[in-house]
């Protein structure tokens, strides 16, 4: 579990990326929850943390080709992208958001 930034510091409906132990995330804060996902696309070498979060779907869209990504499975809803990412364990702790890595 890795301490990687404040909740505070989050904009609500937005994504960045953070460096967890050497593995670049994407951290996404949707109200008060925060979700935390391979900030790599599947498809190609992009960083999704720089694509549009959907609230209502909860989903980030890659902002290259489109595909919109499960915050909550890492599955892809739409093409071209067909591999899942990987869904990474969240948890806020006095205003402070911990990551830990999925295998
Ligand atoms: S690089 Fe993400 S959908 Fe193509």
């Amino acid at each position: 579990m890795t301490s990687v930034c404040k909740f505070d510091d989050l904009v609500d409906g937005s994504a960045v990326c953070h460096n967890v132990d050497g593995v670049a995330v994407a951290i996404v804060r949707i109200g008060d929850d925060v979700h935390a996902i391979d900030d790599l696309c599947s498809h190609a070498n992009v960083s999704l943390s720089g694509g549009d979060v959907w609230p209502d779907a909860c989903t980030l869209e890659c902002p290259k080709h489109g595909s919109t990504f499960s915050l909550t499975s890492g599955e892809p809803d739409t093409l071209p992208a067909t591999v899942p990412v990987r869904v990474h364990h969240v948890s806020v702790v006095d205003g402070d958001v911990h990551v830990e890595l999925s295998s």
